[in-house]
């Protein structure tokens, strides 16, 4: 590739900056901290890189105090000899959702749905902009997995089974998140997890891999390559192994194919405590940039890798190479210029235009399955009972990563629910039968049924914790044969972070919509219900008939012959 002057003028600022410093602080920028880890005094005197956010303590109750926390940590790293500004980075998986009170828009797996690459181009630049309202010039999207097998318990982080559509969608969010670095409305992307993530055996959450090198770049790198032709800031290493190499470790993949055959210059940055789980300083040789010392891994790490260095087990050309990517991200942000986040942003966060947005994209991810004898629309003068606990609950019908790492079981600010939204529309009184005890009569019944919020290997099938099955929960199948049984018209609406084997409620019900996790605006919900607006959305996996369907590898991609979905890829009706 050719380099343009503006490379040109980059490379020898990031070369010049690079000549001025020493080990420790090379070593400080490949550092990467939670900010309740450290004192202020640290970010200096350990010269640190970057500061994250994501589980545990807040930086205050306000987006002024976020902002002002931050700031004080930027000036504590301005004040040191080179002046190199920190990174701030947070999980903003859907909205900048670790604060409450931001626009929470529906995870990836219903904007997979919507199969609308505008729609997610705007909602990953309001992500941008109300990440920066709080304080962050960089975020840990998007999730470019393609999974596999729907038991893994981070389906919903990824758009859809489909390589195809989720390299579209990366486009649209590295674009929306971005738009010109430079501008401090905008932040640095991430895509994660590189490589396998979603494709591990039986699902499991850092997991083996077994993909040959051919389907590795068949299917798992196009949304890669995507990303980083239109400059994506960061790749995130991923827990799992792949050729029985933790993939931290893997420098064919990471330095090899990402770095040099992909053509990527920006950071790879490793995921949780990436230094102590997969290698220590292999991690580095392998082609990772920046650690994320956290959880007391951060004297360890940068003690550790100045040995590393002294004795020859880590070159000085690598250390060189990591920070030079550090810097030149930095130098794109503009942060030398513009370090702080801008005070004016703050009345964006949860705003009334955003909302719009996360609405529309509520009402375009729904997937009606079933339809009988058009019971949908729904009458707004209808005698409606609404059934079941997430149907009045903002933190269930929104999934992990909500306010909190495993989201929430309760409301959480500026949300509104499913069961509120219809009562917005209906012209009568609604009916609420919270647990299915209730002995209501009605034209219709509205059951609200779903997997209650989880992350990462908490949500795996299976797995270690395996709190969660591939069919609904009984209480839940009882709302529906009870509803269905009476003879009253059943419409369910599934609130679930990845396709569930409903066969034989989707058989009960007379009409049946997979709502994924909708986020904040529940009411966009009704929207659709009550026919405001026709049912756009279009399953992003295929959907599956059978809890056996899910031995072994599923999916599109790897799909084996003898199994039929109950849905294919792509199936949605529309009024
Ligand atoms: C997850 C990442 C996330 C990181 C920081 C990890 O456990 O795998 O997706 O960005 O934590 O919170």
């Amino acid at each position: 590739m050719s380099k343009t002057k503006t490379d040109m003028i980059l490379e020898q600022k990031v070369n010049a900056l690079l000549a001025k410093m020493t080990l420790e602080e090379k070593i400080g920028q490949m550092t990467q901290v939670r900010h309740f880890e450290i004192t202020k005094e640290e970010v200096s005197s350990k010269f640190l890189g970057s500061i994250i956010h994501t589980e545990g303590p807040t930086p205050g109750e306000t987006a002024t105090d976020w902002q002002l926390k931050f700031i004080e940590l930027q000036k504590q790293a301005l004040s040191t000899r080179l002046a190199i500004p920190l990174l701030f980075g947070v999980d903003a998986v859907h909205g900048q959702n670790t604060f409450n009170g931001a626009t929470i828009f529906p995870h990836n797996i219903g904007l997979g749905a919507t199969k609308n690459p505008e729609l997610v181009e705007k909602i990953a630049s309001i992500t941008a902009l109300e990440s920066q309202a709080t304080g962050f010039n960089w975020v840990f999207s998007p999730c470019v997995a393609i999974p596999f097998n729907e038991k893994w318990g981070r389906v919903y982080e990824a758009f859809s089974e489909s390589t195809e559509l989720t390299t579209a969608l990366t486009k649209a969010s590295v674009k929306g998140h971005q738009g010109v670095l430079s501008d401090p409305h905008t932040v640095m992307a991430t895509a994660k997890h590189f490589i396998g993530d979603g494709a591990t055996d039986n699902g499991t959450e850092g997991g083996h891999t077994t993909l040959s090198a051919e389907d590795v770049s068949k299917y798992l790198l196009p949304p890669y390559q995507a990303a980083v032709d239109l400059g994506v800031g960061a790749v995130m290493a991923s827990f799992n192994t792949l050729d029985g190499i933790s993939m931290h470790a893997h420098k064919a993949l990471i330095t090899d194919t990402l770095k040099i055959s992909m053509g990527f210059d920006g950071i790879v940055v490793s995921d949780w405590k990436g230094y102590s789980r997969f290698g220590e300083t292999d991690i580095i040789n392998a082609g990772i940039d920046m650690v994320m010392a956290v959880d007391g891994d951060l004297d360890t790490y940068q003690k550790g890798l100045k040995e590393a260095v002294g004795n020859g087990i880590v070159d000085q050309q690598r250390i060189d190479d990591a920070t030079k990517r550090i810097l030149r991200q930095k130098f794109r942000l503009g942060l030398f210029d513009n370090p702080f986040p801008d005070s004016a942003l703050i009345e964006k966060i949860g705003c009334a235009d955003h909302r719009n947005m996360a609405r529309q994209a509520v009402r375009e991810s729904l997937v009606l399955l079933k339809n009988k004898d058009n019971l949908l629309p729904l009458k707004k003068d209808s005698k409606i009972v609404v059934v079941g606990e997430f149907a009045e609950n903002t933190g269930l019908q929104s999934g992990g990563w909500t306010v909190h790492w495993q989201g929430m079981t309760e409301d959480y600010r500026g949300a509104i629910s499913i069961l509120n939204g219809i009562q917005q529309l209906a012209t009568n009184e609604i009916l609420y039968d919270i647990d299915g005890t209730k002995n209501y009569d009605a034209d219709v019944a509205i059951v609200v049924v779903g997997e209650t919020p989880y992350a990462e290997f908490f949500g795996d099938i299976g797995g270690e914790i395996n709190a969660y099955q591939l069919t609904l929960r009984q209480e839940h199948q009882n709302y529906i044969n009870k509803y269905a049984e009476k003879g009253i018209p059943t419409v369910t609406i599934l609130i679930s972070g990845r396709p569930m084997v409903t066969t034989t409620q989707i058989e009960q019900s007379d009409a049946f919509v997979a709502a994924w996790l909708p986020g904040s605006e529940g009411d966009g919900i009704a929207q659709v219900l009550f026919g405001d607006y026709d049912f756009k959305g279009r399953l992003p996996h295929s959907w599956p008939k059978s809890v056996q369907d899910y031995q072994g590898k599923y999916g599109p991609n790897l799909w084996d012959n003898s199994l039929e979905p109950l849905f294919p890829f792509g199936y949605g009706l529309s009024y």
